[in-house]
């Protein structure tokens, strides 16, 4: 089968190496935000339990050219709804990109219309829609003219960590918190500083990558609905699952109480005492000595001088320390003086960012 997954749009390289590594398969890039590739139920199972990087899996039931509105009515019609789809509501959203004389609502319109006259050709039977709460959700893709109509396997986006109870002003997802850490190229036996930590997202992460821990052990998928998806296979490899317990090197800093308190709490919430070191400091002045640093800087709308001075400081204080590699995301990479040797740049919320990585 044919199947999608999404992630945070310009890191679609780092999803598509961390699905390679996890279950072998060999992804393109769909478009921004979106990989795909062949796989099989075993790969959807562990994905969904192992993946620190994809938000959502969903697998291809349409993947065509089309050239016009009534192509994508004709296109779903051929497809087999009535094979992939339990007798449950149904919404569609349509996300739509390039030169057209519709909007993404006629194109998800029209595959709503051929969904219920394709599954009533077949069962006998009107589908109910839903589009405010779906128990099957449909993603329609345009992309110029490429049109492909996909079921979302996860529900719950898997980004939505249990562990976050105490939620940053600045809150950093936590699938991006972990591609920074993939970036960094970050292993057990590192030391890893994040000087600027907030509520310890970063930290966090790389402690429960490092301990191999499942990311949404809470989850359960939407497949677990739809006809061909064994649930029970699903939960038996999740708690099957292996987990390890090194000793790790990972400090989370933070210059204010209020966030190192927040941080504390997160840290319990995933069980990690006495894996993760919360400790109160300004990241101008302390010296960093450490394999990898991966931080969220700060940052405002507009560039005061104690922002400058920060980022100047503090990149003072990578430079003097011992630092093998700085993996930092910011939305004024060019406040940073120090050397980038790879960037990339992805939207935070309705700004651009960068995650940049210097080798001090
Ligand atoms: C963008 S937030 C980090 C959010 C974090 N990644 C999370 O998910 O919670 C940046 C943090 O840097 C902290 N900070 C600002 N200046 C600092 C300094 N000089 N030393 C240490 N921390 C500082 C802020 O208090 C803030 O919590």
């Amino acid at each position: 089968m044919h199947l999608l997954a999404t992630t945070n749009g310009g890191l679609e390289s780092i999803t598509a190496a961390e699905t390679a590594t996890l279950v072998g398969v060999d992804a393109d890039v769909h478009h921004r935000g979106v990989i795909e590739f062949d796989g099989n139920y075993d790969n959807v199972y562990d994905l969904h339990y192992q993946s620190r990087t994809c938000h959502r899996l969903l697998e291809v039931l349409v993947d065509a050219p089309i050239s016009e509105l009534s192509d994508v009515y004709d296109r779903v019609r051929e497809a087999a709804i009535a094979e992939h789809l339990p007798f449950e509501s149904f919404g569609v959203v349509g996300t739509r990109h390039g030169t057209h004389e519709f909007t993404s609502m006629d194109v998800a319109e029209r595959v709503g219309q051929a969904v219920i006259d394709e599954y009533r050709e077949e069962t006998s039977k009107r589908l109910p829609v839903d589009l405010d709460d779906p128990t099957v959700r449909l993603e329609a893709y345009l992309y110029d003219d490429r049109f492909t109509l996909a079921v979302d396997l996860t529900g719950d986006s898997l980004h939505k960590r249990p562990y976050r109870v105490c939620e940053h002003d600045a809150p950093l997802r936590a699938t991006l918190a972990y591609s920074m850490l993939h970036i960094a190229e970050y292993e057990a036996d590192d030391r890893l500083v994040d000087p600027m930590a907030g509520s310890a997202t970063i930290p966090i992460e790389a402690a429960l990558s490092a301990a191999d821990r499942v990311p949404r052990p809470d989850l359960d998928p939407a497949f677990e609905v739809l006809p061909n998806y064994d649930a029970e296979a699903f939960y038996d490899r999740r708690a099957a699952h292996s987990t390890g317990d090194p000793a790790l090197d990972i400090e989370a800093r933070e210059k204010r109480q209020k966030w190192r308190k927040c941080a504390r709490v997160n840290r319990e919430a995933a069980d990690l005492e006495g894996k993760v070191d919360i400790a109160e400091a300004d990241a101008r002045e302390a010296a960093i000595d450490a394999d990898c640093v991966v931080t969220n800087l700060p940052f405002g709308i507009r560039v005061s001088d104690d922002l400058r001075g920060l980022y100047q400081a503090f990149a003072d204080r990578v430079r003097e320390g011992d630092v093998d590699r700085l993996v930092a995301l910011t939305t004024k990479p060019d406040l940073l003086p120090l050397d980038a040797v790879d960037r990339y740049d992805i939207p935070y919320g309705r700004i651009d960012a960068a995650i940049v990585v210097c080798e001090p």
